[in-house]
């Protein structure tokens, strides 16, 4: 099984997510983002029931596997996240993250993923508060908080949705956790500073990258965008 590489203070990962790629050229495109330094790739998986959309199972990440190298992450928006974990260990995610809305108990499960030896991550919908991510983060690899409702790529950046990234970066640094701050929705060339200001660290984008003519170059693009926003907190 694996893991995510260890979280590093200076370091802004870009994690493209397969939901906006072509699926008849999905290979490729992970192999010219992989070429273009995306850091992670991220599938988002669907239930149909927690979110109104279906997409990817285990099938797709254990054929990504052996396309690239690069860390595969895992985002469940599904009900019962619990019954999928090991098959989703076994296809080779190397991070699960759970939804609170899905799990609002989630020690246990977060337990359990990384008993399979992967890490673990939590996120919370734009409408939950983040209080309830803030008691499970000694426990977790990394915190997700969603910047549209999950479902759909393309949609518009919630704004209202920057004071929680900001007080969760203020609650890692204060406990000095070892823990990713993920964002996913609506990260594009207009939107990446405004994340990284607020302390994101592991920017997830979809149409932003796959939504171009050349992903590679936009990859580049957002990368360079993120440089330059970056935030108080990284010093
Ligand atoms: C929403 C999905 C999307 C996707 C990124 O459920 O999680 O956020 O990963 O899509 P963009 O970057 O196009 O919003």
């Amino acid at each position: 099984m694996s893991s995510l590489p260890a979280v590093t203070a200076d370091a802004i990962r870009i994690v493209p997510s397969i939901l906006a790629a072509d699926p008849t050229d999905l290979a490729c495109q992970v192999r010219e983002v992989q070429k273009a330094g995306a850091d992670w790739i991220q599938v988002d998986v669907m239930d149909g029931h927690f979110v109104p959309n279906l997409t990817f199972g285990p099938h797709c990440v254990a054929a990504l596997k052996k396309v690239t190298p690069l860390p595969l992450d895992v985002h469940l928006m599904i009900e019962s996240p619990g019954a999928f974990l090991p098959a989703f260990a076994k296809a080779g995610a190397s991070l699960l993250t759970v939804h609170w809305e899905a799990c609002p108990e989630p020690q246990g499960i977060l337990r359990e993923i990384r008993k399979l030896g992967i890490s673990c991550g939590l996120a919370i919908r734009p409408e939950t508060p983040v209080e309830r991510l803030l008691p499970y983060l000694p426990e977790l690899d990394l915190a997700l908080v969603m910047t549209v409702d999950p479902g759909f790529s393309g949609q518009r950046f919630k704004e209202q949705t920057l004071p929680k990234i900001r007080r969760l970066r203020e609650e890692i640094g204060r406990l000095r956790l070892p823990c990713y701050l993920q964002v996913d929705g609506g990260v594009d060339l207009n939107t990446v500073s405004l994340v990284v200001e607020a302390g994101a660290d592991v920017l997830v984008a979809g149409s932003a990258i796959f939504g171009r003519s050349s992903p590679a170059r936009a990859l580049r693009e957002l990368r360079e965008a993120a440089g330059v926003g970056g935030g108080m907190w990284r010093s």
